[in-house]
């Protein structure tokens, strides 16, 4: 089989490595890929958005599978395009994509199913917004409605910060489009979880539990970011939290689509707070986690190619997926300045010495290849994985990897599954 891999960061260098060992690949094409991908796969010179050129290559390349890395591509309807043309892709609809990329569409959903979920209101004017402001307690979220590269979401501790966060989404369309309309809920308190489900229209398979650390720096200071580490099995999840998600998460979810005729098929991704009452949604997500996809894919026994292929046909009922019992833990080397603006072209070393390190692997996240040399071309530059037989083993392999990687100005947080190591 020939499959073409979307995207171009350290999920979809994962995915490519995962779908590298099932014996019915063939070929893997990455568009646009990066030096990590390139050493698995043939790189194809398309950027992820670019959907006219993605379809183009598809057909002229007999590609029989194409697998959706990011969100853009999907929320600008690539699977819709795909599948008008007869080809196979692996990914939501548009329609499907909204719970994504409109969190007023989510958020609507979740009312409708008494899904639990931050208490929300919706604005369209900002004057309104505005007066809103004066009644709160705070902290409160304000969250743009659409896309905003994982931006559009303020925690606004005082009624300064939350006026000044409705001008700018509202008023000075700071996100463009994606903040005309904008959500204002109830900051949650808990701990956050990432479960991913493949859903096939109608049933779904769990995959295993993952954490994400999504600020900067060390002890969750500093501004949010893609994510800068992850961890799976989460620390925080157990097989009750399991059955209340699916219960009171999951299925509703999947009811309400329904109701809508929205025959979701894909990966489905809540973000969630676990509150001392149990999960609550935080986000959707209709694609895999960056950087949990570097920990789930590795701790995933069961070859990759015939349950996205399960989840297309509506048969993922068929499947149980095998997981490797040992922790996955993934460390992200960043460049200065991120997740601010950042300086990339920084040569990396010590890429070949990690290669000989049993039990860890190293996905490229924004790397390039210049004048034979990978360099950095991105704010996250790599995501060093190592799999143990406890947290602290595998943190202990990740960072002993991490520190034979440089690149000048790399940074990363020394606390990656800290707390599950000690707990
Ligand atoms: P989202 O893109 O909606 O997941 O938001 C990004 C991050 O903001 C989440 O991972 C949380 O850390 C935080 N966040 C979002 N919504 C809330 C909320 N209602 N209460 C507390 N934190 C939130
Ligand atoms: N890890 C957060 C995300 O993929 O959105």
């Amino acid at each position: 089989m020939k499959i073409l891999v979307i995207g171009g960061g350290g999920r979809e260098h994962a995915l490519v490595w995962k779908l590298k060992q099932s014996s019915s690949v063939d070929r893997i094409f990455c568009a646009p890929g990066n030096a990590g991908t390139t050493e698995i796969a043939e790189n194809i010179a398309v950027s992820a958005t670019d959907l006219p050129q993605l379809l183009r290559f598809a057909k002229q390349n007999d590609v029989d599978l194409t697998v959706v890395g990011p969100d853009d591509p999907l929320a600008m309807g690539i699977v819709d395009l795909f599948t008008a043309d007869k080809l196979r892709i692996f990914g939501p609809t548009k329609s499907a994509a909204r719970l994504e990329s409109s969190k007023i569409f989510a958020k609507e959903l979740m009312r409708a199913q008494k899904v639990p979920t931050a208490q929300a209101r919706v604005f369209s004017e900002s004057k309104e917004a505005l007066v809103y402001c004066d009644e709160l307690k705070f902290p409160v979220v304000i969250k743009a409605d659409g896309l905003a590269l994982g931006k559009g979401v303020i925690i606004a501790p005082d009624v300064a910060t939350a006026k000044s966060t409705i001008e700018a989404m509202m008023n000075e369309a700071r996100f463009g489009d994606a903040g005309r309309r904008i959500v204002i809920e109830e900051f949650l308190r808990g701990t956050e979880c990432s479960i991913h489900a493949l859903v096939d229209g109608k049933d779904y398979r769990l995959l295993e539990s993952a954490r994400d650390h999504k600020r900067a720096f060390d002890g969750d200071e500093g501004p949010n970011t893609g994510g800068m580490g992850a961890f799976s099995p989460a620390n925080n999840w157990d097989a009750q939290l399991q059955s209340q998600f699916e219960s009171e998460i999951m299925r509703p979810v999947l009811r309400g689509l329904a109701k809508e005729r929205i025959a979701y098929r894909g990966l489905l991704y809540p973000g969630l707070m676990i509150a001392s009452d149990g999960p609550r949604v935080l986000e959707f997500n209709c694609r895999f986690g960056d950087p949990e996809t570097q920990v789930l894919l590795p701790r995933m026994k069961s070859d990759l190619l015939p349950l996205l292929e399960a989840t297309i046909d509506g048969k993922i009922d068929n499947y149980s997926i095998e997981w490797d019992k040992r922790v996955a833990v993934t460390v992200v080397l960043a460049s200065a300045g991120y997740p601010s603006k950042y300086e990339t072209g920084k040569a990396i070393s010590g890429l070949n010495e990690v290669a000989k390190l049993e039990g860890v692997q190293v996905f490229h996240a924004g790397t390039k290849i210049v004048a034979n040399q990978v360099a950095s071309a991105g704010g996250r530059v790599l995501a060093v994985t190592a799999l143990g037989s406890t947290t602290a083993a595998a943190r202990d392999r990740a960072y002993a990897a991490a520190s034979h990687l440089q690149f000048e100005g790399c940074h990363y947080r020394r606390d990656i599954a800290l707390g599950a190591a000690t707990s």
